[in-house]
């Protein structure tokens, strides 16, 4: 990364300086900001804020909201919690790793489009099995239906 790209996170760390628990939301935000964190600014934030490395270091690794990596274009979200589970959840994870020729320690395609993650709830589980696709639900998802959604986001033909 960029020196200048780590100046966005002056206006983030500024919002919290000198507040008690600063470091949780300023990671929040600079996820938000660079889609992952990298070491880079994980360090820079440990000097802004006068904090060991290892402490933002460990925060950053502990939480599953935080990547270290960059994402793809289109997070998906593959749903586990129960009410999913029960549904064959784990068939659809299967389509898609197939699909995108995932597997579990490589979650991002090689082309950066798709991430491909799992959650224990995403407060749908009426919609069981559940995947969302950069927040987008798609619920009652099959094999088929998520492999067909994957084609169309691939083609660029419609919006998730
Ligand atoms: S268990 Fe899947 S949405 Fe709640």
């Amino acid at each position: 990364m960029e020196k200048e790209g780590l100046y966005k996170l002056d206006s983030i760390i500024e919002k919290f300086r000198g507040k008690s628990g600063s470091l949780i939301p300023v990671l929040n935000e600079a996820q938000e900001e660079y889609g992952y964190l990298p070491l880079e600014v994980q360090d820079y934030i440990a000097q802004q804020l006068n904090i060991p490395l290892s402490k933002v270091y460990g925060v950053a690794t502990f939480y599953a909201q935080y990547s270290m990596e960059p994402k793809g274009e289109y997070v998906i979200h593959v749903c586990d919690g129960t009410a999913c589970h029960v549904r064959r959840s784990t068939i659809i994870l299967d389509a898609i790793k197939e699909k995108l020729q995932l597997t579990d320690e490589k979650n991002t395609t090689d082309n950066k489009k798709f991430t491909l993650e799992t959650v224990s709830c995403l407060g749908a589980c009426g919609l069981a099995p559940v995947v969302t696709i950069n927040g987008k639900v798609h619920g009652k998802m099959s094999p088929k239906a998520v492999k067909k959604i994957i084609d169309e986001l691939d083609g660029g033909e419609i919006d998730a």
